[in-house]
């Protein structure tokens, strides 16, 4: 795409109801001044093109979904998808995953899914990695008492740097799985698959899934 397009697409995104640029703004009212009730808010983080988000948002229509990410681009896609198909359960927040603290308050967030993000092979120390402790520790916050977090992934770095931090830090780990597909799924949503992870299963990779409270 060229750079016009994608500075129209840019221009276009401020205009779209169902995306936030100033996210912190909403910061304790997200229930109120995005969705208008009080359903349960699910965050996706590093969404992308928001297909996660959407399908989780179609599986479970009393519940809230919002899809973060810093491509502005990919949140075009994402959001133009959910206003074609006028899904009013789900919204997008453009900013750093690092700020989430600044974006939401304590216990505003019900549950989080982090579908195939970075695994950052050459961040020695992981401190990048969406899964490091200093990041669980900002899920922990925003999070209600108990409230899950989980994680899909093809990456085996990413899986087992994971399930290090969750055993050290002694967070509760409900479920770890090096093949997902491997047994029968009893949880449906972990059955969408996004255009990443289909690619994956393509290239032959399983696909691990991690599910704890921080
Ligand atoms: C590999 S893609 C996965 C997208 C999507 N979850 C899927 O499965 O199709 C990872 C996404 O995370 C976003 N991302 C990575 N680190 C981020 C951060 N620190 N803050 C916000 N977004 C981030 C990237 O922009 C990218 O869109």
């Amino acid at each position: 795409m060229g750079n016009r397009a994608k500075l129209k697409r840019y221009a276009e995104l401020a205009t779209f109801p169902n995306v936030y640029l100033q996210p912190q703004e909403l910061r304790g009212q997200w229930h109120a001044r995005c969705f208008g009730n009080e359903h349960p808010i699910t965050l996706e983080l590093g969404c992308g093109r928001g297909e996660y988000t959407r399908a989780l948002a179609l599986m479970q229509p009393q519940h809230n979904f919002i899809g973060v990410d810093i491509k502005g681009g990919r949140l075009w896609q994402a959001a133009r998808s959910a206003l074609d198909r006028e899904q009013e359960n789900v919204a997008f927040a453009r900013f750093r995953i690092e700020f989430i603290p600044d974006v939401f308050a304590e216990q505003e967030i019900e549950e989080i899914w982090i579908t195939f993000p970075d695994p950052f092979p050459k961040n020695s120390r992981g401190t990048r990695r969406l899964t490091a402790p200093h990041f669980i520790e900002k899920y922990r916050r925003i999070l209600k008492p108990g409230g899950l977090v989980h994680l899909k992934t093809d990456s085996d770095l990413l899986f087992e740097f994971t399930l290090a931090t969750v055993k050290q830090c002694a967070h509760s780990l409900h479920h770890a799985v090096t093949d997902l597909y491997k047994w029968p799924i009893s949880d449906p949503r972990l059955t969408v698959q996004t255009r990443f992870e289909q690619q994956h299963l393509a290239e032959g990779r399983t696909i691990k899934y991690i599910c704890f409270t921080p």
